[in-house]
């Protein structure tokens, strides 16, 4: 009585939106026991951003209708004080792909025994990613879990998976395995033999703050604008020469597409600084433009190579059939066994074999080019019966059981390859603009490689995403490949290319003249907590500033410049690497036109990037990156 009362009266001082938005948070929390998110107020009253609906929860707070605590926007309070307890928040999980469990000392989360019932131990956890949306669990939430080393079919857990590897996900048992569900349809389910349960989820709790944080731009010097159009989410990305193999942090074909459709025309020269595989390239070939692409990886610079050079399809078949007739006459004692460092750590000594006879069948062929490509088969090949586990950019080996059992069917997989491989490149030889040229330069961008002044009409590419000793290890993942493959020239050599790349080698101190605001603040954030991080991102942005310059050198004035960059998290500070771009690149003589930020449903990034697999150590998983547009003055 007392409560409806209450409501009577302070009702009447809300306006009749302000009631209806309380209406619909009481409602819904009736219906799941937490709050709605942002997104779905704003979705639910037709707002027009976030910081509308945010707007009206402050006001509700305002008026005491919600608790300000957490901006939680949770029921009205009753009269009486409530039991309240302080529960350790012990780190992040992720809800996403499984990440070291990793902790946060010290903070505490404070909420009323009402709200977890009043049995049990609990922990909280920070949410990182997106693969529990549907049940209403998003990135930056807090999830109270109730301890327990059980769980019923369908609940919500913390699981452990391989060791040390954490997620939330729902669980189901079926036929003798474990079914870890996303509740996120893009997702799939990860099956084991044995999960170890946490507990289970009691309440979500959800950060109203960081969402607005996340959903807007609070910068007045630059506006990032969220354009959902380019996520292709659910598109096919491995068309024409795109899938032939894998490469860390590849371009969205269709995002490269349609920034050189944009910003380039037909007949155009345009260049991918940091070309990696070469996704740009292609596109730039169907699309009847010239391109120059330029990486310091030369497995990079091997497989961009292969995947513009359009080869006819049935020279190439007729190779690859003869091939394969050649590979089973081939003796064991025929062939020269590698011989690396480790390389009976990550190779079986009956794949080491296989594998040698079927690199002696590639090197015969006498045409350069479709040896080149079928050699990229039998990278892939090395990767997939290596002793490491798929999946992972860094080299990590499988372990116990697993390698026990672990027999790959080596020319099986390289038939699989090749002949995937060989369906791309006949979709691309009758597609490739016969008149237009690539060329792929071996280099490093932050110098002059030999491309005239002001004779490119756009640039589009994706730099590294700093500091790849620790997130993507391009050294690393070509490394395997490369030992087989003879791209470097001595293979031994491959991981020590990370120390090349962009934020390879760390500074000597913090001074430094780049004039970017955005950089300053980040790395006195992060050098309170680590100097050698902040040295490293210093590093980073050195190198990126003249890369720039070198970029501004060649580009047409007047011309687009397209950079499809991750805001890094490094120490808990995320770093606005887009925003830092923009001032750097305006000091050398660019306009920063746009930042367009997109979702990235399938980009292959790192899960885990501890650099020294110590606990606490893990910085990130990112899903989403901007679109930085620059513009040469
Ligand atoms: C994000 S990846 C590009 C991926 C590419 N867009 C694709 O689709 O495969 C960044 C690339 O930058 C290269 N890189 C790093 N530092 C470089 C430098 N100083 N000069 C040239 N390339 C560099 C790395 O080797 C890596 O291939």
């Amino acid at each position: 009585m007392y409560t409806f009362y209450l409501f009577s009266i302070l009702t009447y001082m809300l306006t009749k939106k302000q009631t209806q938005v309380l209406d619909f948070i009481k409602v819904y929390m009736a219906k799941h026991s937490y709050a709605p998110s942002l997104e779905e107020i704003k979705k639910k009253f037709k707002l027009a951003s976030v910081s509308t609906a945010h707007y009206y929860i402050s006001k509700l707070q305002d008026a005491g209708f919600l608790n300000k605590e957490h901006n939680q926007p949770r029921a009205v309070s009753t009269v009486e004080a409530k039991q309240t307890v302080e529960i350790p928040i012990l780190g992040a999980i992720a809800a996403g792909q499984p990440i070291e469990a990793i902790e946060i000392p010290d903070e505490t989360i404070t909420i009323t025994r009402d709200e977890i019932g009043k049995q049990g131990k609990h922990y909280a956890l920070r949410v990182q990613g997106s693969s529990m949306i549907d049940e209403g669990i998003f990135d930056g939430d807090i999830v109270v879990i109730r301890k327990q080393d059980v769980a019923e079919n369908g609940q919500t857990v913390v699981a452990v998976i391989d060791d040390n590897e954490a997620t939330l996900k729902k669980l189901y048992r079926e036929n003798g395995k474990f079914r870890l569900q996303p509740a996120n349809p893009t997702l799939f389910p990860i099956y084991r033999d044995e999960v170890e349960v946490r507990g289970v989820v009691v309440k979500i709790i959800r950060n109203l703050e960081s969402q607005l944080d996340q959903g807007q731009s609070r910068d007045e010097k630059y506006v990032r604008k969220i354009d959902y159009s380019w996520d292709y989410r659910g598109e096919k990305t491995k068309s024409y020469t795109h899938g032939i193999h894998t490469y860390p942090a590849m371009f969205i074909p269709q995002v490269g597409r349609r920034l050189l459709e944009t910003y380039s025309k037909e007949g155009d020269t345009i260049c991918d600084i940091f070309c990696g595989s070469g996704s740009a390239l292609v596109e730039s070939r169907l699309i009847g433009r010239n391109a120059y692409g330029i990486d310091l990886n030369p497995l990079a610079i091997f497989l961009a190579k292969a995947k513009t050079t359009p080869i006819n399809p049935q020279k190439l078949t007729k190779e690859y059939i003869a091939l394969l007739d050649r590979v089973e006459k081939i003796k064991d004692n025929e062939i020269k066994r590698p011989n690396f460092k480790n390389i009976d750590f990550w190779f079986k000594d009956k794949v080491i074999v296989k594998l040698a006879k079927l690199k002696k069948a590639i090197r015969t062929i006498k045409d350069e080019t479709i040896q080149n490509f079928l050699m990229v088969a039998f990278s892939e090949t090395v990767r997939y019966s290596s002793n490491t586990k798929t999946g992972e950019f860094k080299l990590v080996r499988v372990k116990g059981d697993k390698l026990e059992k672990h027999d790959p069917d080596v020319i099986g997989i390289f038939r699989k390859h090749a002949e995937k491989n060989i369906a791309g490149m006949t979709e691309f030889y009758k597609d490739a603009k016969k008149d237009s040229w690539t060329k792929i330069i071996y280099g490093d961008s932050s110098k002059d490689n030999g491309i005239k002044a002001n004779s490119i009409d756009c640039i589009v590419t994706s730099p590294p995403y700093g500091d790849s000793r620790t997130t993507v290890a391009y050294g690393q993942f070509s490394r395997l490949s490369a030992q087989w493959i003879d791209v470097f020239e001595d293979p031994n050599d491959a991981s020590g290319i990370d120390n090349d790349l962009l934020g390879g080698r760390a500074t000597k101190d913090l001074i430094h003249t780049l004039s970017s605001d955005y950089l300053k603040e980040s790395l006195e954030k992060i050098a309170k907590q680590d100097e050698a991080r902040a040295k490293d991102v210093l590093s980073f942005n050195l190198g990126l500033n003249e890369c720039l310059k070198q970029a501004h050198r060649i580009i047409k004035p007047g011309k687009y410049f397209c950079l499809v960059v991750g805001n890094r998290l490094v120490k808990q500070v995320r770093i606005p690497t887009d925003f830092i771009i923009a001032e750097l690149a305006e000091k050398i003589g660019f306009t920063c036109e746009d930042i367009i930020v997109r979702n990235i449903p399938g980009k292959r990034m790192p899960i885990k990037n501890s650099p020294t697999n110590i606990v606490g150590a893990l910085e990130e998983t990112m899903n989403k990156e901007s679109i930085v547009v620059l513009r040469k003055n």
